[in-house]
């Protein structure tokens, strides 16, 4: 009875979400740039999130002399979605993981490099597919995957939308009481009655507490004497350990139960400073731990990489109740990339692309065979250029294809290969290389075709998804820029149009454009001519 009544309401919950997701950005898209930045880490077409932890000890953060700094990006990213996250109110359906903590980095609870070096190594990356907060969300997954955690055990989903303002405080300091600790935690979602007495039942693994919250959390990282001399002193602070890091455990760079078992049996870090400071009310980890006579550590230390997947997946679960989140993320074996449209003068459309391959055991053919999909059937098929690029990752290792075909047209909706098929509309699309990106002036020039019978007397709207610097934090916010379009030409049964932007950054736009409701799949701005 319980699970049918559960099931009723969030069957209802979901049908009254609205999707929020910008105006005009595709689900598949944002999904598609989730599963590029999880799986292209090195090599052709690769985004250095992954390499920014890995190892999992390395700093690639902003603050000089970072080899001696004493910092560690992993932890970081990972106490990011922490302090964004516990101030959530699950039962009113606010905050949790919406990069409202960029808003508040100079909160004394929020002290540290860490908001502000998450914030500007991940700008650069974000854009309408991938909000600040699914950067965060991917941050820890890639951290949990470098620090030798569980990461397969957590789903990765998109669909965060970011705050546009702070958010309320309240993140438990170390001389918090356990009392408001707790609440703030349970407000978050987080409950201790749940678990507490249930050590071996089931439930356990599925309702994540304060305890293991924070054991997880801190089997990473460090608390650094420039952030909390009240708690470690000044005397960490070396010339090879310049903001003074005093590691939770005997392996700050390893996800793993080393903490909890060295606290329990101390010996090593015997907990970490939050359980041996001589500042007894600093001793936040003890007094978690200790609540229940240690008997979550327990039960933790031996099933650390099951439980504290679960709880990194709640915590990056933890999102306003407007959005609604994708399911989860999953490598694709094959796939096409930075899919190009073009157009002669007499009206032939020309499609170019990358076939990308995801592999493991066994190689990849040296060309692949495609086959164009049309409204009447599978056309012709053709082979893809021998392949030209590789790259690896988490997932395994990547081989590109090019490939350039004529189409028929109108008419061709997609290409086939190795059963999967990319769909595409020759109707109304936007033509990347004769579109062009200036950074110097900072404008950006769209063209685009569209069958003149789709067109039908109406005109072409062009749409740009800028991310632009705001006040007060350093994760971007999109501006939506409309452009206006005019006629340039008539090519065999297309009509071309141009138009013209302004824009107050060029780095990571997505361009659009439509024909009343009809609109054109979106471009990254970086395959459009640069000068
Ligand atoms: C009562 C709860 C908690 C308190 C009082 C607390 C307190 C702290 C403090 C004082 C630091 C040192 C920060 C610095 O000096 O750079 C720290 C670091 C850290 N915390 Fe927590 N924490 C709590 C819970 C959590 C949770 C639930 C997580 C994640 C699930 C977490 C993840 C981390 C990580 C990864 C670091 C290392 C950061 C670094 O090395 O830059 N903490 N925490
Ligand atoms: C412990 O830390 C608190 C908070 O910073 C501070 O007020 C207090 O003086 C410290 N106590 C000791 C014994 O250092
Ligand atoms: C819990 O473990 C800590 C660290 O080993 C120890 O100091 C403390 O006394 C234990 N608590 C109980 C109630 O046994
Ligand atoms: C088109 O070709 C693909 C791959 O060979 C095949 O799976 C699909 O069924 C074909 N579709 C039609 C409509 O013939
Ligand atoms: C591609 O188009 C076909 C036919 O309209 C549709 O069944 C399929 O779901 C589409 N695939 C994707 C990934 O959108
Ligand atoms: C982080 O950057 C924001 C935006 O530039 C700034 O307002 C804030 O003071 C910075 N915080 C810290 C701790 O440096």
């Amino acid at each position: 009875m319980k699970s049918f009544t559960h099931t009723f309401f969030s069957v209802l919950a979901l049908a009254c979400m609205t999707n929020a997701d910008f105006p005009g950005i595709d689900r598949e898209d944002m999904i598609e740039e989730m599963e590029h930045f999880l799986v292209d880490n090195t090599g052709t077409n690769s985004v250095p999130i992954v390499a920014a932890v890995s190892p999992c000890s390395n700093y690639a953060g902003f603050a000089s002399d970072p080899t001696n700094r004493g910092e560690q990006t992993s932890a970081q990213w990972v106490r990011f979605a922490f302090h964004d996250f516990v101030t959530g109110n699950v039962a009113a359906g606010t905050g949790g993981l919406d990069a409202s903590l960029g808003f508040e980095s100079d909160r004394p609870e929020n002290h540290g490099l860490f908001v502000n070096d998450t914030l500007e190594f991940l700008a650069p990356t974000q854009s309408a597919y991938l909000s600040m907060a699914d950067q965060i969300a991917l941050g820890v997954l890639v951290s949990v995957a470098q620090c030798g955690g569980n990461a397969k055990a957590i789903p990765l989903r998109v669909g965060r939308i970011d705050a546009s303002a702070a958010g309320p405080s309240g993140v438990p300091t170390p001389f918090t009481a356990i009392e408001p600790t707790l609440a703030q935690f349970a407000q978050a979602g987080m409950s201790q009655s749940d678990t507490i007495g249930l050590v071996y039942d089931l439930s356990f693994f599925l309702s994540p507490n304060a305890d293991f919250a924070s054991a997880c959390g801190h089997s990473l990282g460090r608390v650094h004497a420039v952030n909390f001399p009240d708690i470690v002193g000044d005397s960490p602070i070396t010339s090879t350990n310049l903001d003074g890091g005093v590691s939770f455990d005997s392996t700050p760079a390893a996800l793993d139960p080393t903490g909890m078992n060295e606290y329990l049996t101390g010996t090593g870090k015997a907990g970490g400073p939050l359980v041996t400071s001589s500042n007894v009310s600093a001793r936040s980890d003890f007094r978690l731990f200790n609540s229940d006579s240690n008997a979550t550590i327990t039960t933790l230390a031996a099933n650390t990489g099951q439980i504290c997947s679960g709880l990194f997946e709640k915590m990056l679960n933890t999102v306003p109740s407007t959005v609604s989140l994708s399911d989860p993320i999953t490598a694709m074996p094959w796939k096409v990339v930075d899919f190009n449209m073009h157009i002669s003068s007499g009206g032939s459309v020309r499609i170019e692309g990358l076939i990308r391959a995801l592999w493991t055991d066994t190689a990849p053919p040296n060309q692949i065979s495609y086959t164009l999909v049309s409204s009447s059937g599978n056309g012709s098929t053709h082979l893809s250029d021998a392949a030209s690029g590789t790259g690896s990752g988490l997932f395994g290792s990547t081989t590109y294809y090019h490939f350039v075909i004529a189409t028929d047209s109108p008419g061709t909706t997609g290409m086939t290969f190795e059963g999967f098929t990319y769909n595409f509309s020759d109707e109304i699309f936007i033509l990347p290389s004769q579109s062009t990106v200036k950074s110097g002036a900072n404008t950006i020039e769209i063209k685009a075709a569209v069958l003149t019978s789709t067109l039908n007397g109406g005109t072409m709207t062009g749409t740009l998804y800028v991310p632009e610097t705001q006040e007060g934090t350093l994760a971007k916010k999109i501006n939506i820029v409309t452009v206006p379009m005019t006629v340039l030409s008539t090519n065999g049964d297309y009509t071309l149009f141009d138009g013209l932007a302004s824009v107050s950054g060029v780095s990571s736009v997505i361009a659009k454009v439509a024909v009343g409701d009809t609109g054109s799949k979106t471009v990254k701005t970086t395959l459009f001519a640069q000068d």
